[in-house]
C-alpha cells in the first residue's frame, strides 16, 4: 500500500468517526512487515477490510429487503480506486448477478467512464442500497438509514479522490439534501466529514430514456476528470 493512500484512508476513517481496529496478532507477535504496536494495522489492507465488510453486508437483515433479495450487491472495483461511482440500488439483473450496474444502464455507465479515460475495472462502483427494492421502487428512508453505515465505511476504505453520484437518489442521500438533481449538477459538494469532492450527474438509466441530456452528463464527467487530474497521482 502506498504510504500516502494509507495515511489518507486512516485520516478519512478517523474523520468519519469509524473505529480503526488494531489486529491483536500485530500487537502480540508483530510480523516483520506488521504495523508497530499501537498503530493501525488495517490501513494497508483495504482489500481484506472490504471483503470483511462485504460478508457483513451479506448477512444483513436490518430491513425488510433482506427478505426479498436474491443476494446482496456490495460493490465492485479497485479497492484503491481514485474514482468512486455511487448509484441508487441494485436492479433485477444486479440482484441476480450480485454486481452493481451490469444491466443496460451499466453498459452506458461503462461508456460514460470510458469517455473520460476510466476503465470500469479502475473505478469502484457501489450503491446507496445493497439490496434490490421490490419492483425497482425508490429506496425508502428507513432502508437508506439501515444501509448508510455500509456505504460510509466503503467510502472511507476506498478513500477515493472523487465521488461521482449518479442520479437523484444517490446525490440527495449522499449529500443529505432535497435539491432537485438539475440544480445539483455543476455545484461544488464534498462528502460530509471528508474533503472528497462529489460530482453529481444524471443516472445512466435516465440518460437511456432521455438521450438529449447526455450532453449535460458529458459536462459533468469532464468536471470529474478535472478534479481527478487536479488531485494528482496519489
Ligand atoms: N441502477 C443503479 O442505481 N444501480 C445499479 O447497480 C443498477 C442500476
Amino acid at each position: 500500500m502506498e504510504p500516502a493512500l494509507d495515511a489518507r484512508r486512516h485520516a478519512l476513517l478517523e474523520a468519519m468517526g469509524i473505529d480503526v481496529w488494531v489486529r491483536r496478532d500485530a500487537v502480540v507477535a508483530p510480523a516483520a512487515d506488521a504495523a508497530p504496536a499501537g498503530m493501525p494495522a488495517s490501513g494497508g489492507d483495504a482489500v481484506a477490510e472490504l471483503s470483511a465488510l462485504a460478508r457483513e453486508v451479506a448477512a444483513c437483515t436490518a430491513c425488510p429487503l433482506a427478505g426479498t433479495r436474491t443476494q446482496t450487491v456490495f460493490g465492485v472495483g479497485a479497492a484503491t480506486a481514485r474514482c468512486l461511482v455511487i448509484g441508487e440500488a441494485p436492479g433485477a439483473e444486479e440482484d441476480r448477478r450480485g454486481e452493481p450496474f451490469v444491466g443496460r444502464a451499466g453498459q452506458l455507465l461503462n461508456a460514460m467512464l470510458a469517455a473520460i479515460g476510466l476503465a470500469r475495472e479502475s473505478v469502484y462502483i457501489a450503491n446507496i442500497l445493497k439490496c434490490q427494492p421490490p419492483n425497482n421502487r425508490d429506496p425508502q428512508p428507513a432502508e437508506v438509514a439501515a444501509c448508510s453505515s455500509f456505504l460510509r465505511r466503503q467510502i472511507a476504505l476506498v478513500a477515493p479522490r472523487v465521488i461521482l453520484a449518479v442520479g437523484r437518489v444517490a446525490a440527495q442521500n449522499l449529500l443529505g439534501v432535497e435539491t432537485p438533481i438539475g440544480r445539483m449538477r455543476g455545484q461544488d459538494y464534498v462528502y460530509a466529514g471528508t474533503g472528497i469532492p462529489v460530482v453529481v450527474t444524471y443516472h445512466p438509466a435516465y440518460l437511456l430514456r432521455s438521450p438529449g441530456e447526455k450532453r449535460k452528463a458529458w459536462t459533468d464527467l469532464q468536471r470529474a476528470k478535472r478534479l481527478l487530474d487536479a488531485a494528482g497521482d496519489a
